[in-house]
């Protein structure tokens, strides 16, 4: 029996971006470990799809619940029908995310308040509308949500991606601190995932020249040498269940830039001084 079956087999799972990549592979296992899932994205067809499939091979349950995570609403209908089923829910995977290849300056009309609004306010709304309702229930449950290994670095053609995913990093951190305030059993998880065979750089805005060289690059990086998406879900959900706060795809790529970090902290710290 895996973690996660022993854990929460029996309870609800609800994964916003559930329709396609790391969130089709959560939900894939999660259903495998015997949860009801709640599958949220705007991409109806594709939640539809993975519903049925998921059915006929014995899902408890498989709701598929259309919902734009940029938008508060949206979420607030999501956590209702989630909470409205019959076996409690413990884990939100806040997964859904974009991508944007671009020199900072050189984004598309409506670029930052579009990734910032689904990457970042995304989490936040996942966090504003479940976290009251789980405080309220005292019960064992996880907030889980997808950063990446850009949480770490500061690169060129990935400005806005990694301020994003640095920030899901630091809501998450806070989200920790506050749940000690109120002594809440709540695990807060985050996920660093590396190289994932996803359709993320395909679906990423085409904006011409070097940034689509660039968008190129990286999606056949991640086609051709990145983690299977299925089996990446199924390894979040594996380290979730036992209780990890920082969990990886890729723990060499996550160490290398994590210690990146580090290191331009301790300039800083040396620049400034004591
Ligand atoms: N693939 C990788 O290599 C990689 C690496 C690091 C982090 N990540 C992160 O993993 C997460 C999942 O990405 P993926 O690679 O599986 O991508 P994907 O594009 O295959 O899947 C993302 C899903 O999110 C959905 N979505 C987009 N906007 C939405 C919205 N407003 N509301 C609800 N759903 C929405 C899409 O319809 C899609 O089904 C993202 O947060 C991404 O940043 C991916």
């Amino acid at each position: 029996v895996s973690k996660a079956a022993d854990r929460w087999a029996g309870a609800t799972a609800v994964i916003t971006g559930a329709g396609s990549g790391i969130g089709a592979g959560l939900a894939r296992a999660a259903a495998a470990a015997g949860m009801t899932v709640v599958l949220a994205d705007i991409d109806e067809p594709a939640i539809q799809a993975l519903s049925a499939e998921l059915l006929a091979k014995g899902a408890v349950a498989a709701d598929p619940v259309v919902t734009d995570v940029s938008d508060l609403e949206s979420v607030e209908r999501l956590a209702g029908a989630a909470f409205g089923r019959p076996e409690p829910v413990r884990l939100l995977a806040n997964n859904a995310g974009i991508e944007q290849v671009s020199l900072l300056w050189e984004d598309g009309p409506g670029a930052w308040d579009r990734l910032m609004g689904i990457n970042v306010s995304g989490v936040y709304h996942g966090m504003r509308a479940f976290v009251p309702r789980l405080i309220e229930e005292g019960v064992d449950a996880t907030i889980l949500s997808t950063a990446s290994v850009g949480a770490f670095t500061s690169g060129a053609f990935q400005g806005m991606y990694q301020v994003s995913k640095r920030a899901v990093l630091t809501l998450s951190e806070c989200l920790a601190s506050d749940l000690e305030v109120v002594k809440a059993p709540i695990q807060v998880s985050v996920v660093f995932p590396g190289a994932v065979n996803t359709q993320i750089f395909h679906r990423a805005p085409d904006l011409g020249g070097r940034s689509t060289r660039m968008r190129g690059t990286l999606e056949d990086l991640c086609a051709t040498s990145g983690m299977d998406s299925d089996e990446a879900g199924a390894l979040i959900l594996e380290r979730a269940a036992a209780g990890d706060r920082w969990i990886t795809t890729d723990p060499g790529m996550a160490w290398s830039l994590a210690k990146l970090l580090r290191d331009r902290v301790e300039e800083i710290m040396g620049v400034i001084g004591s």
